[in-house]
């Protein structure tokens, strides 16, 4: 038989399905995976079940539901007084990782250099590489995640054409600096190159505010950003994600859009257009709950004797691990030993070697959850 494709034969099975399965053969409390263990509203189901109930069952236009794409320009310009055009700045995706997907086809051809801030979430690489770009990693060094802004010059080249930002920022738990992401702005400014705004935990800030990387100045006619409200709702099983940018930008991924999926899931689109104009009253206590969550893992984990460096946004809190150990080492043992899943960061790694320091943990779980996790990380 003929060989598959070059780069997806690469592909290998994610660290969260390994850590998964080893978590679910030993029984051990799942921290590892990036999403609740606990549903999302009863309110935001129910409006599902009424649009389902609406038969809103056929195709749905293939740019998204229009209430969804206004309601979604509407919290743009509500939350961070950022207007977009809901009739051609915003395309809904299958989740963020489809709006990842399309936007990398779209903007790169092979050849191309994506700068790539590591730690970063793994579908990135796989959307450069299969666009047959290639990614330069930047590394982003513990324990404040800083970039050295010479490794970061040094990363550019004229063969650039985009750089990724994923904030707040997954595994880390860092919020980018004003400052930061203006260094990061200046040089896309004076090397043309586009930005990838990455802000799907934007909602999931503590103690700062969370500001999107188009809403600097002039940076919006060169910057794609992209969220969705499966880390906001809880509800990442729905996948609804968006891309908003320029017109140009967003007609470009929108083509790539139409013709891997089309559209998403109609009667959600309808429910989620709803449920995002209601956000105000909503957040209020999305944002205290995973407040109290990440006081009682980042406390709990202290009082353990855990390095763990306090996130100021995402649902993710890492830990350094002492001197000698290694993270897959350390995680298999967590799981065989304390019973407790987390995941080893060395996967987010991709040139440096600072991942196998550290581990992360997830704490988008039930109070119980977390406080069964610690008990058994006590004995
Ligand atoms: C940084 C980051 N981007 C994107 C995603 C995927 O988002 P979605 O579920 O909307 O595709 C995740 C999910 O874990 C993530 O952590």
């Amino acid at each position: 038989m003929k060989p598959l494709n070059n780069t997806v034969e690469q592909f290998t099975e994610s660290i969260f399905s390994t850590m998964t399965k080893m978590a679910m053969e030993n029984k051990a409390i799942n921290l590892s995976q990036g999403f609740p263990d606990f549903d999302g509203p009863s309110w935001v189901s129910d409006l599902a079940v009424k649009a389902l109930k609406e038969a809103k069952n056929q195709y749905a236009p293939s740019m998204g539901v229009l209430s969804l794409r206004e309601a979604i320009a509407h919290n743009y310009a509500r939350f961070y007084n950022y207007q977009v055009n809901p009739l051609s700045e915003v395309v809904v995706t299958n989740g963020a990782t489809e709006a990842i997907f399309c936007a990398c086809l779209a903007l790169l051809n092979p050849g191309d250099e994506v700068v790539v801030l590591e730690p970063f979430y793994d579908s990135y690489l796989a959307s450069i590489k299969l666009s047959g770009a290639k990614a330069i990693p930047v590394t982003l060094k513990a324990p404040d995640f800083h970039f050295d802004i010479e490794e970061l010059k040094a990363a550019i080249s004229d063969k650039t054409k985009l750089l990724i930002v994923n904030n707040p920022h997954n595994p880390t738990g860092k919020v980018f600096t004003a400052e930061e992401i203006k260094i990061i702005g200046d040089l896309a400014k004076k090397h043309d190159f586009y930005l990838l705004s990455d802000e799907v935990y934007e909602f999931l800030t503590f103690d700062v505010a969370h500001k999107p990387t188009a809403t600097y100045e002039d940076l919006k006619e060169r910057t794609i950003t992209i969220s969705s409200t499966g880390k906001t709702f809880g509800l990442t099983g729905w996948k609804i994600g968006w891309a908003i940018g320029p017109a140009a930008l967003i007609k470009a991924i929108h083509n790539v859009h139409q013709f891997s999926t089309f559209c998403v899931a109609h009667p959600l689109q309808v429910a989620m257009a709803e449920a995002l104009m209601k956000m105000d009253e909503y957040l209020v206590d999305f944002r205290a709950d995973y407040k109290k969550k990440k006081e009682l893992l980042v406390t709990g984990l202290k009082e353990l004797g855990f390095n763990v460096l306090s996130p100021k946004g995402t649902y993710f809190a890492m830990a350094l691990l002492p001197e000698g150990e290694n993270d897959i080492d350390y995680c298999k043992k967590l799981i065989v030993e304390k019973k407790v899943a987390t995941i080893p960061t060395s996967a987010f790694y991709i040139k440096s070697d600072e991942g196998s320091r550290m581990i992360r943990f997830c704490f988008a779980k039930k109070d119980e959850t977390l406080l069964g996790a610690l008990e058994n990380l006590k004995h």
